[in-house]
């Protein structure tokens, strides 16, 4: 993932139970951290970020590495579903969740982009006073007033009809967040199911 949001398909073979990392997938991108470790397990990724510079940073990073199964896409986060072409595994999305201004609104997104029972990862800094969260001696991350702890971030996903699936911790100042879209109903299934057990009854 870049500095955006990152989404793609899981290699075939692969368990769809640990994809906070072993999916194919959907990164909100940055400059490409996040996106290249990802795209070392996935079958094929789509990294979009709304700066074109960091995404350009990126590809130059992939195009280093020999990696080819990566998409670079600039575009705002929102429009997740149609910028990446094909339903998605796994969506992911770390240090940018708690910028976002309307936060319902992009999980909806991303649920519209994900397959049935595809996940969304959310890494986020802890809800600390941006002192204490310090690196080589530095304060680091996202200003105080805007950090949201698990509660909030879950809310907030769970709003637009993602169940959270897990909740983990990334020592020393981030938790993980992985959101399911639920599988749709089989109204069909349901019905016949009634059906037989009313006439089993009868
Ligand atoms: C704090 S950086 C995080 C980058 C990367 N995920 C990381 O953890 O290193 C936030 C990123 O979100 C991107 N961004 C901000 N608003 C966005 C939007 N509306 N749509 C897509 N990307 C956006 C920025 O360009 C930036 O790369």
């Amino acid at each position: 993932m870049v500095g955006g949001i990152m989404a793609g398909s899981c290699r075939s073979g692969r368990s769809s139970r640990n994809q906070t990392g072993h999916g194919g997938d959907r990164s909100i991108s940055g400059d490409g951290w996040f996106t290249l470790e990802i795209a070392k397990i996935a079958r094929h990724v789509v990294a979009i970020d709304i700066d074109p510079n960091l995404l350009e940073v990126a590809r130059h990073r992939a195009k280093g590495n020999r990696m080819t199964n990566l998409d670079f896409v600039p575009g705002d986060a929102y429009a997740v579903a149609t910028l990446a072409p094909r339903p998605a595994d796994f969506v992911f999305m770390a240090n940018a969740f708690h910028g976002v201004p309307d936060q319902p609104r992009l999980a909806r997104s991303v649920g519209e982009a994900l397959k049935p029972a595809g996940r969304f990862g959310i890494v986020n800094w802890h809800r600390r006073p941006r002192e204490e969260t310090t690196i080589l001696g530095e304060p680091r991350g996202p200003r105080t007033e805007l950090r949201m702890s698990p509660e909030q971030t879950i809310r907030a996903v769970e709003a637009a009809g993602l169940k959270l699936a897990q909740l983990i911790e990334v020592p020393p100042y981030h938790y993980g967040a992985v959101f399911q879209r639920p599988e749709p109903v089989d109204v069909a299934a349901d019905v016949i199911d009634h059906a037989g057990a009313r006439r089993t009854n009868a």
